[in-house]
């Protein structure tokens, strides 16, 4: 587990990138949080100084849309998904499972890089992210 930041260093709206073995962009999408590969799979930008709407995130550079419950491209020019992590809160305090490595079988069948699906929701001040079994479904 990478700890990322306290939980008043995140408010909605905001990202953050982590250093991991790869870099890690944490977004809090009003109260949910998400944690994504940083790097947009089409060029070398960082994803965390996207621009967040809801759910999505828009990459910086050439304005491609990644969901970021799964990971997977949602406006060109990306076409390959990033991966996603797992994210907890315990005691106020945002950690990433960096561990999590699952391959997904995108669209047209090609084995495209890793997604799953992990979003972190904080209920009575403290707990747990999940994965979300609908993501999993994707799973090979
Ligand atoms: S670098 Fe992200 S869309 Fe081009």
């Amino acid at each position: 587990m990478i700890r990322v930041c306290p939980l008043g260093d995140l408010p909605a709206g905001a990202a953050i990138r982590v250093v991991a073995t790869v870099p890690i962009a944490v977004f809090n999408a009003d109260g949910q949080f998400y944690a994504i590969d940083d790097t947009c799979t089409h060029q070398d930008a960082s994803l965390a100084d996207g621009w967040l709407e809801g759910c999505q995130v828009e990459c910086p550079l050439h304005a491609s849309c990644f969901d970021l419950r799964t990971g997977k491209p949602t406006g060109p020019p990306a076409r390959k998904p990033v991966r996603t992590y797992p994210v907890r809160v315990r005691d106020d305090v945002i950690w990433v499972d960096d561990t999590v490595e699952i391959t997904a079988v995108v669209d047209n069948g090609i084995i495209a890089g890793s997604a799953g699906s992990a979003a972190g929701e904080v209920v009575d001040g403290v707990v747990d992210g999940m994965v979300d079994p609908a993501a999993r479904a994707d799973v090979v």
